[in-house]
Parts: structure tokens; sequence; C-alpha cells
């Protein structure tokens, strides 16, 4: 029998300092033998949006309590650790260092493998932590810098089939919140807000809904929220109304886009049983869980979610991505540095920028 290998994992892309260990298990997940994530809602809030030079700064200050924290709570010693995964991108390279050279450091006093991950690919497997899940299935990664359909074909192995041509889907949350004055962190706050509006109240545009394939685009949806919220005079109710009409909004263009996506996925694979993958923060909106679900109902396929606790950013996901990779033998990337941009698919178009055709 081989044996079941423990990582230490850590996570600074952000503004989440996190750090966890993880080790599988003989079912074909994963151990949570501690997952600590510490964010600094507090640090942002009032400029509504992350600082990265205040992010990094508060990484410094959290990063060997946070650690320590893990490697206690896990009660697992460090020469029990088989190796050490940090995330080295994307995100702020100020923040992604801090993460990137302690989790270095660490496996060079100790001699133990290091892996650089992607933080997108902890996204795209952190389903695997909870559900033995089998190669391929399609990826709805919906996060605060990143919405892409991707085919997960093998870790290390993604192709594109879709992504947003502008702003993110959290980024769309964050500043609508922004816009309501609903608070932050702004994706949770909307979908809370949105329970008490009215969601039909508001017709907002659905950007590139009838064209470019399961492409995405959220920045016309952002600029109609910005013209209604001028026009409301900070009225709660159509506050609520601006909310919910936006959530639903949301709703539909995943409804279609995933529709356009299962197919392409199931012309791609050749698969007759297709499963969906929705990781990333915004995966834990319910509302977009639940009318995923239907379509899944409609046009028969299966979805999988990771609990709402790993889908925002966890170190629990990274160190889960860097034991798959440790048990392909793919790089011990001991040299990496940081990168602010790191698509799965390399090969994937650039698909941003003024001159865009569809
Ligand atoms: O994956 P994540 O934690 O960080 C990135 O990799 O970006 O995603 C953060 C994003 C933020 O934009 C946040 O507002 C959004 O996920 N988010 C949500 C919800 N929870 C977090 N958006 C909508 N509904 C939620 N319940
Ligand atoms: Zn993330």
């Amino acid at each position: 029998m081989t044996k079941n290998i423990t990582f230490l994992g850590i996570e600074t892309s952000c503004d989440e300092t996190a750090a966890a260990v993880i080790r599988e298990n003989d079912k074909g997940t994963a151990d949570i033998l501690s997952n600590i994530v510490s964010s600094q809602f507090s640090e942002h809030e009032r400029f509504g949006g992350v600082v990265p030079e205040l992010a990094a700064r508060a990484h410094l200050e959290n990063i060997e309590y946070i650690i320590n924290r893990a490697l206690e709570k896990s009660r697992t010693s460090l020469s029990q650790i088989d190796g050490i995964a940090a995330t080295a991108g994307p995100g702020l390279v100020v923040c992604l260092t801090i993460g990137l050279n302690f989790g270095k450091s660490i496996a060079k006093f100790s001699n133990k493998p290091f892996m650089g991950v992607n933080h997108l690919e902890g996204h795209a497997l952190s389903v695997g932590l909870q559900t033995k899940i089998k190669f391929p299935y399609l990826l709805l990664l919906i996060s605060g810098g990143h919405t892409q359909f991707l085919i997960v074909e093998e870790v290390n192995k993604y192709k594109q089939l879709g992504t947003t041509i502008d702003d993110a889907l959290g980024e769309a949350f964050d500043k609508t919140a922004k816009m309501l004055d609903l608070g932050y962190p702004g994706g949770p706050n909307v979908e809370k807000f949105s329970n008490f509006g009215d969601k039909h109240f508001f017709k907002l545009p659905e950007p590139i809904i009838n064209k470019a394939g399961c492409n995405l685009s959220f920045a016309g949806l952002k600029t109609a929220v910005l013209r209604e919220s001028k026009k409301i005079n900070g009225d709660q109710k159509m506050k609520y109304n601006l909310a919910a009409s936006f959530q639903n909004t949301v709703n539909k263009i995943l409804y279609k886009k995933t529709k356009i996506a299962i197919e392409m996925f199931k012309e791609k694979t050749k698969s007759k049983n297709p499963k969906l993958v929705v990781a990333g923060g915004v995966a834990a909106n319910k509302s977009i869980r639940k009318n995923l679900f239907n379509l899944s109902k409609e046009i028969k396929f299966e979805t999988v979610y990771p609990d709402a606790k790993f889908c925002g950013d966890n170190a629990a996901m990274i160190a889960w991505a860097g034991i798959k990779r440790f048990n392909r033998k793919l790089s011990n990337n001991a040299n990496i540095s940081a990168r602010s941009r790191w698509p799965l698919d390399e090969k994937a178009p650039y698909l941003k920028g003024p001159g865009l055709k569809l």
C-alpha cells in the first residue's frame, strides 16, 4: 500500500492569509487536518476593495502565526509533512511573494519538496477534497478575478472553452454592492439583500448572451446597475430590487452560457454523462447553485459543488493541488517566482481589451 501523502498549503494571493494541513485518505479524498483562513475584511472595508500594500502588510504580520496555528491544529509536526505547497500566481505579486517565500524557506530548512501552485488549479481541483471525481469534467470557475469555462482533462491539463471578455463575475458582484452601498465584501451582501427585492423590477442587459459561444461579459451589466443606482436616490426598497434584478440577470446569463458550455464539453470529450463543477468564491452563491441545478435537470448533467468553505480562497485547495502534482511527479518547482498572470490553459486566446471582435 502506498503512503497517504500529507502537505502543508499556504495561500496569500489576495486578501486572505491562509494555511492548511491536508492528508490524502483511503477514499481518494482528503482529511482536512486544519484549514485556517484569516480574512482582511476590516483592513479593506473602508476602501470598498483590496488595497495591495495594506494586504501585503497584513500578510506579513499574520503569516507566521497562521502557519503555526495550522500545524498546531493539525497535530502534525513538520517532520510528518511530505511537502509544502504555496500559491505562486495569479494574484498580487506583493502578496504572493510573502506566502511563496515562507513556503520555500520552510521547505528548504526542513529539506522537503516544494510546489509552487497555480491558484486557479487550486480552485479547479478543490472539489476533490470532499468528492472523488473522475476526469474529465467541465469547470465553471467564478471568482473575484476570473470567470471561465474549462475542461479539466487531468491535473495540469486544462482546455479553456470560454472566458469573460471584460469583468470577472465576482468583480461585478463587488461593484454592484459598492454602488448600492451594501457593504464589503460585496458578493455575499448582494446575495443576501437580493432576497428582499423584486427580481423583475429592473430590466438589465444580458451582454453577448446570444453570441460568442460560452464567452461572457459583465461590464455592460455593471454600467446599467450604476445608471439605475443613480436614479433611485438611496431608496432602500429600490436597492433591494436592483440587487435582486442583478442576481436574476446573472442567473439568466449563466444558465444560457452553461448550456452552451455543456454542449461543447459533450462534443469535445464525447462524454455521455457530463459533470459540471462550479468553483471559486462566487460558487458559494446559493441562487447560482439552484439555478444551475435546475439547468442540470433540464438538459441532464451532474452538478458538483465544493462546500462553501472551499469555494472562497483557502489553503486546503492549495495543499490538495500540491499533493496531486506531487503524486504525478509534476515539477518540484522550488525556484518559481510569483506570477501576476498565469492562465490554466496557456494556449487559450487572450480575449480582453479594445478592438475585440466577437
Ligand atoms: O475565489 P475568491 O475567494 O477569490 C479570488 O480568487 O478572486 O473569490 C472572491 C469573490 C469576491 O468577488 C466575492 O464577492 C465573491 O467571490 N463571493 C460571492 C459570494 N461569496 C463570495 N459572490 C456572490 N455571492 C456570494 N455568496
Ligand atoms: Zn480564488
